[in-house]
């Protein structure tokens, strides 16, 4: 059958526009259209390809899928070797690697290409006349392994080059890696399902590249980023940065963190920079990479043993270490849930000495299973609570060294459930529980809630143990004579913390819902609960019995309308579960719960809580619908207060710059999303400017 040459054209804007999408996701982080969207074209190309088999071609971007499952994989000769860095751990390693470096070259300063070092699989691949030919580990820098297949179900390694002008053969060197809101996410189906857990992103990516069977390798959500080129093939560059800028006009995603520094100051102010961010960059890095840029000088330095002297890594601690298990207690929580919690032998993890780190419940520790004495490895990753990811060492495991989640609460004596289908134990002391009502007191005060500055846990611990507060209510009667008298607690400190109490005073309605600490509602559910009742007293008054069964009949309309093709009714509460509702309805019908409140909210010390302006009624209607980007630090506001304005104007807030963005807001130190929208020509203001705006619009 003849291809008829509309659907010939149709398969080559597809594939054109596919690539282009592709290149807008991986390499430039900036989409133009929705994934839904994107689906759309690609089931249309895999339609017509499998209609005309004739328009096959193995760089179509439908190729990015697992092939036949490999008996082993063959082995392949690198052109030239993947050789490894010198490592840095000091700021004298620096300053050593930059004098040796300037007095082999006889330079008073060199300029030096700085990039993150990815904490992945090295890979390289080979691209003849710009099409993807061969892909293949590092194995022993000199022989690797052949994992074509699995490499190109990688969806941001192009199939083919970009550039109109492919050299006739090229190695780009890089490093495969998993993003780790995808390895948390693939974790969380690995237990959902009862399946192994992978220990981190790194040995997440390095299975699934070594996987026999391309299919699995394609589930997985790896990416890559390159760093430089093997056999240059027939390219010619001066300087590394200009590499680097060429693989990403190639559609190769690189680094939009890489810059160029010189001197050791200029490599050590790279290296603080990078150290701040790390734990905001979506990707691991264990360090960072210095390389002379000049690729003159590059060769004159040349290579000792297995090394450039032209580069160096500096590393950054470790984010995962070995300790030992001195016992396993548990904690209780604001909630009444008991936490188990290892006790370690102190350790240093990532610059942090760590002595807790969370097992989360009974049956993590069972399969886990971690035992007091054991040598486990902790992981501590940016502000994360430390936790105990497996065991590398089992110690000689005693009976009474195995945990048991004790029956009685260790804080308050009260009986510990677990209830059928939890993963939970609590102890059902309410909060008859001290332990407990110091959590649900630090929550109350805490930023994002009552916003109590000063209240923190020595002083919750002291107050709760004197009996002086029992409940968030007793903050406000709280005098500078109390608090003065206090063990190490000046007059001073005294009236700072009466006053910040005092400002705390007149919350916003969704603010004020968070800070009660109902189980299930988080700041987000607290938001949607105020937008929908908008004052205090319709909340306390909803009918939750009435609303579950309204929005039972509505999804039952909405299931009839959507087989007769008729739009769907708008929901009530969405995004809110019949869990959350019963939740709800348990939390506003104890009488415990009621009196706090009304306490809180009568007499002279009353809190005024604000009645939710809707939307359609607030003040700046202009920014309704209209997107906003954070990005750096504002020097006055935090990111979630800056959110709360917008969303207070009716914007709302994204994370990343794409074209539907309407405004970046950036404060100090904006990056790559501040470069990206200055491409775009969105339009850039400040928090001083922001707030300009909003108060210029409402009016
Ligand atoms: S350059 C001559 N740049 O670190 C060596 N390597 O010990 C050229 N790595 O496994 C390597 N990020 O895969 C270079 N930005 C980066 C890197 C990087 C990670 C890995 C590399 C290799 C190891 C080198």
């Amino acid at each position: 059958m003849a291809v008829p040459e509309k659907a010939r054209m149709r398969v080559e804007a597809l594939r054109r526009d596919i690539e282009t999408h592709n290149y807008r996701y991986y390499v430039l982080d900036a989409p133009t259209i929705p994934d839904a969207e994107y689906d759309n074209l690609f089931q249309e190309l895999t339609e017509l390809e499998a209609t005309y088999p004739e328009l096959a071609s193995p760089d179509s971007p439908t190729r990015h899928v697992g092939g036949v499952p490999l008996e082993d994989f063959p082995q392949v000769t690198h052109r030239t070797p993947m050789l490894s860095l010198n490592n840095a751990f000091t700021e004298e390693d620096v300053a050593g690697f930059d004098r040796r470096v300037r007095e082999a070259l006889g330079k008073n300063e060199v300029e030096y290409a700085v990039e993150p070092k990815f904490d992945g699989l090295a890979i390289s691949l080979l691209y003849d006349r710009g099409r993807l030919a061969q892909g293949a580990t590092r194995g022993d820098g000199y022989t690797g392994e052949d994992v074509t297949a699995n490499l190109r179900t990688v969806r941001s390694i192009p199939l083919k080059l970009r550039g109109t002008h492919p050299p006739a053969s090229v190695e780009v060197r890089g490093e495969i890696i998993m993003y780790k809101a995808d390895f948390e996410r693939m974790n969380a189906r690995q237990r959902e399902r009862g399946e192994k857990e992978f220990a981190n992103p790194r040995n997440a990516a390095a299975g699934a590249i070594r996987q026999l069977d391309p299919k699995i390798t394609a589930q997985r959500p790896l990416r890559f980023f390159a760093y430089g080129l093997g056999d240059p093939g027939g390219t010619s560059f001066d300087r590394h940065s200009e590499i680097l800028d060429w693989i990403a006009d190639q559609g190769l995603p690189v680094s939009s963190e890489r810059s160029t520094a010189r001197g050791s100051s200029g490599l050590l102010g790279f290296y603080r920079r990078m150290g701040e961010k790390r734990d905001k960059l979506p990707y691991a890095i264990d360090g960072v990479v210095y390389k002379v840029n000049s690729l003159a000088d590059q060769r004159s330095l040349g290579f000792v043993s297995r090394a450039p002297r032209f580069a160096l890594a500096h590393k950054y601690p470790p984010e995962e270490v070995l300790t030992e298990v001195l016992d396993i207690g548990v904690q209780v929580g604001r909630t009444g849930v008991l936490t188990p919690v290892a006790r370690l032998k102190p350790v240093n993890v990532g610059g942090v000495t760590v002595t807790n780190a969370t097992l989360h419940n009974e049956d993590e520790v069972r399969r886990k299973d971690v035992w007091r004495g054991d040598v486990v490895i902790v992981r501590r990753a940016g502000d994360v609570i430390p936790e105990v990811v497996s065991v590398a060492q089992p110690g000689p495991r005693a009976g009474s060294d195995r945990f048991e989640m004790p029956t009685r609460c260790p804080v308050c004596g009260s009986e510990v459930v677990r209830l059928e289908g939890e993963a939970a134990a609590r102890c059902t002391g309410g909060l008859f529980c001290a332990a407990q009502r110091k959590q649900a007191l630090l929550h109350f005060a805490s930023r994002r809630a009552m916003d109590i500055d000063g209240l923190g846990e020595k002083l919750v611990d002291k107050l709760v143990d004197l009996g002086i507060v029992r409940t968030p209510a007793d903050l406000y009667r709280l005098g500078v004579g109390v608090l003065a008298e206090l063990e190490r607690m000046g007059e001073k400190s005294a009236q700072n913390i009466v006053a910040s109490i005092e400002k705390s005073k007149s919350p916003s309605l969704a603010r004020f819902i968070f800070a009660l600490g109902i189980p299930g509602v988080g700041e987000e559910v607290a938001r949607i609960l105020a937008k929908h009742f908008e004052r205090l007293d319709k909340l306390l008054d909803a009918d939750w019995a009435g609303i579950a069964e309204r929005k039972k009949q509505i999804q039952k309309e909405n299931a009839a309308r959507k087989r007769r093709g008729e739009a769907p009714l708008p929901l009530v509460l969405e995004g809110i579960g019949p869990e959350l509702i019963d939740s709800l309805k348990k939390f506003f019908s104890q009488e415990h719960n009621q009196e706090v409140i009304a306490q809180l909210t009568s007499g002279p010390h009353a809190v005024q809580v604000q009645v939710e302006k809707s939307r359609s009624a607030g003040a700046g209607r202009g920014f309704s619908g209209k997107t906003f980007v954070l990005t750096g630090t504002l020097p006055k506001m935090t990111r979630e207060e800056a959110k709360e304005l917008i969303e207070r104007h009716g914007g709302k807030v994204a994370g990343s710059v794409s074209r539907q963005t309407d405004y970046v807001v950036a404060g100090d130190e904006a990056g790559s999303k501040l470069e990206k929208a200055r491409g775009l020509g969105i339009a850039i203001v400040d928090e001083a400017g922001l707030r300009k705006m909003f108060e210029e619009a409402s009016t």
